[in-house]
């Protein structure tokens, strides 16, 4: 099952990938090549690399932060925001089909 993500770039570009239910958003931008996600520690939330931001409706929609994403968020190189999450740590789901994910000016 494959569900539509539109990732939105700082500078307002638009990349829009199939996404596999289960993969992390994170994986989901890497295997289609979206710029704007560098992910450095592979997925291991150490590394906020992987910053992304989330519709605020979507939140329902994934797993509650830990304290460990948390803290890792503030090292974020571009300062988060309400809906701010680790893109390494918040699998697709049926929910995200037709999503917009906001990537930050930098990593
Ligand atoms: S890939 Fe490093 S924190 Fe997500």
């Amino acid at each position: 099952m494959t569900v539509k993500l539109t990732f939105v770039a700082h500078d307002g570009g638009e990349h829009e990938v199939s996404a596999d239910v289960g993969q992390s958003v994170m994986e989901a931008a890497l295997s289609n090549g979206v710029e704007g996600i560098t992910a450095e520690c592979n997925g291991s939330a150490a590394c906020a690399t992987c910053h992304a931001i989330f519709d605020e409706a979507l939140l329902v929609h994934m797993p509650e932060i830990t304290e460990h994403e948390n803290d890792m968020l503030d090292f974020a190189a571009t300062e988060r925001v309400a809906g701010s999450r680790l893109s390494c740590q918040i699998p697709v789901t049926d929910a995200f089909n037709g999503a917009r994910i906001m990537l930050p000016e930098e990593q």
